[in-house]
């Protein structure tokens, strides 16, 4: 008899992403992200329009993601979620849609953690990339728009959190620095691209001195706003004469912070397997630097691009390896905008 096959539809709609994925057996068959280009305008996610973004491409995401996976809705075995962290509103059209859709269908639901997610988003099995996959215990340093913490992965299911940010995640010390830059949201990727052509040593900006393994990123931002400020008011092309280096100081700035205290961390644990993950890990010189550590005899892990910043594969992938281990949950679950990393 032919081994039946474990099929996840994931649900992604924590912030501004509406992503619906089929993962079969670990492997990503489909997975269909919807950007809310809405919130350009307004350089920063808008809660309320969030959430009816949501509403309007649920649907069609999910229907592309089952049409494209080639399965037949009949077939899926159960429904991962996202259930928190993320923005209340937004949370609530995933976690809706995902019970509803099971209980037409008679099936069990899954609720994700989506910090978690972030980090299994390593074991996606995508026959497009063959990407390697960290051995526990790891070193985990996941870096998103509303989140900063560095964690010891123990097992799937199995998370310890070393430190966090006190306040502004690092994404966030992207994107309020390319706000303060005129650049528009998410400014992350364009100080990225912009920081190609600067030389990072042209400015100098306050560096936070925060105790243990946390962070914080309030006191950058600052030091950067009365910067510009103060350089705008003799001049009003400083930011424009100056974007490259303006980017490429900031950014090494953010990424110095974060690999200070990746070392403290590797320092702590003597681990050796260094994994990153969220939406910053797109960004080239956390790359760079990251894959640096192999000159030092680490293994070093960073996702493949597009199962970095938010997406249903990642949320898919937990969802297996919680159906392996028979963590389901029942229609009675709401969403949780606030959860800790290591809650299930
Ligand atoms: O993980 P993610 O998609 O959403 C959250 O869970 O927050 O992360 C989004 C964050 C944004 O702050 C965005 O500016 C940042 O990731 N980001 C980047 C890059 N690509 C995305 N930051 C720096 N460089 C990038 N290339
Ligand atoms: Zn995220």
């Amino acid at each position: 008899m032919t081994k039946k096959l474990i099929n996840i539809l994931a649900i992604e709609s924590s912030c501004d992403d509406t992503s619906a994925a089929i993962i079969q057996d670990g492997y990503v068959l489909s997975n269909i992200i919807a950007n809310q280009d809405i919130h350009k305008k307004y350089s920063g996610v808008v809660p309320e329009l969030a959430s009816r973004e949501h509403q309007k491409n649920i649907i069609p995401v999910v229907n592309e993601a089952i049409s494209i996976s080639g399965i037949n809705k009949k077939n899926i075995s159960a429904v991962a979620f996202t259930s928190g962290p993320g923005l209340m509103g937004s949370l609530l059209v995933g976690v809706s849609f995902a019970k509803s859709f099971a209980l037409a269908n008679n099936i069990p639901i899954i609720d994700v953690n989506h910090m978690q997610a972030h980090v299994l988003a390593h074991f996606i099995k995508d026959k497009k990339y063959n990407n390697q996959q960290p051995k526990f215990p790891f070193l985990c340093l996941t870096v998103s728009g509303g989140h900063t913490q560095i964690i010891i992965v123990k097992d799937f299911l199995d998370f310890e959190l070393l430190g966090e940010t006190l306040d502004d995640a690092a994404g966030e010390a992207f994107d309020k620095s390319a706000k303060i830059l005129g650049l528009d949201y998410p400014g992350g990727p364009l100080i990225d691209k912009y920081a190609q052509l600067g030389n990072p040593n042209t400015f100098k900006f306050g560096i936070p001195k925060v105790k243990d393994l946390n962070f914080s990123f309030s006191g950058l931002k600052t030091s950067i706003l009365y910067f510009v400020k103060s350089k705008v008011k003799d001049d009003d092309s400083f930011i424009k004469n100056n974007l490259n280096d303006l980017c490429a100081s900031i950014q090494n700035s953010i990424i110095s912070i974060l690999i200070d205290k990746l070392k403290k961390a590797i320092k702590i644990t003597g681990i050796k397997e260094i994994a990153i993950a969220g939406g910053v890990s797109a960004n080239s010189e956390l790359r760079k630097s990251i894959k640096e550590f192999e000159n030092f005899g680490f293994k070093t892990y960073i996702p493949p691009f597009e199962y970095c910043t938010d997406n249903a594969g990642m949320i898919g992938i937990t969802g297996y390896y919680k159906y392996l281990n028979n963590k389901f949950t029942c229609q009675k679950i709401s969403a949780s905008s606030r959860m800790k990393v290591d809650q299930y």
